[in-house]
């Protein structure tokens, strides 16, 4: 049976396709034939785009060279919006039974299904589902990913609190340093994700300079959960 972890954020644009292509490469370097999964891709003119982020999936994880990254997109559509109207844009309706469909399916020879959700946690899929929905829907685990700099205690916080809510909580949270954030703050954001919340911070990705060469020391923090 194949794990679902679940990649979801704080914001967009905050790393979560980054250190979803850690995951990946961690579970391929530990021996493991992980899936990518983008279920509800927008800003999508193609799902081949460069902008979409299954191609830089694919582009980067030396053992996807070669295959076709529009088989790890669910939906492709065109506006760079929550996925509920980027839909409406398009004409088009989201099932999430569709991308439940192309999750068993994949699940069967795969060790796991690496998930991508779409910006932060409230955001709407449909008229009454939200990403955080999707979470229990796709009975994925959640991995929180967040910023490293200003800001992320709340942002962090205030997710947490939308997980624990619906009695949730992620199995790792993950700054993402791309930045320059100082060390000292990031220990700051860190000591007060653990003090309001009782989460612990297990990895802080700092800044890549080339994606094609990531050094295997980049996703060690990923020894410190059981993925
Ligand atoms: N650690 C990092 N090193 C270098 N570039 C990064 C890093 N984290 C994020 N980026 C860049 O920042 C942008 C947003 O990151 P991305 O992972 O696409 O965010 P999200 O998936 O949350 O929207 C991308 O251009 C990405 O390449
Ligand atoms: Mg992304």
């Amino acid at each position: 049976l194949s794990k679902l972890l679940y990649v979801v954020g704080t914001d967009t644009g905050i790393g979560k396709t980054v250190v979803s292509l850690l995951i990946m490469q961690y579970l391929f370097s530990k021996g493991f034939n992980p899936f990518y999964l983008k279920p509800f891709q927008t800003g999508c003119s193609s799902p081949i785009d460069i902008d979409s982020d299954a191609r830089f999936i694919y582009t980067y994880v030396p053992k996807l060279m070669g295959k076709d990254p529009s088989l790890s997109v669910g939906y492709c559509f065109k506006n760079p919006k929550a996925p509920y109207f980027s839909a409406i844009d398009d004409r088009k309706k989201i099932d999430i039974k569709f991308i439940k469909d192309i999750i068993k399916k994949q699940a069967i020879d795969h060790s796991h299904i690496v998930i991508e959700g779409s910006g932060g946690l409230l955001v709407p899929v449909t008229d009454n589902i939200l990403i955080i929905d999707t979470i229990r829907i796709f009975e994925a685990t959640p991995i929180l990913i967040a910023k490293a700099g200003l800001g992320t205690i709340n942002h962090t916080l205030l997710s947490l609190e939308a997980l624990i809510n619906r009695n949730m909580k992620p199995l790792a949270i993950i700054l993402v340093n791309n930045d320059n954030t100082p060390s000292s703050m990031i220990k700051e954001n860190m000591q007060a994700i653990k003090m309001f919340s009782g989460i612990e911070v297990i990895g802080v990705v700092n800044n890549i300079r080339d994606f094609y060469y990531i050094e295997n020391d980049k996703f060690a923090f990923l020894d410190n959960i059981n993925l």
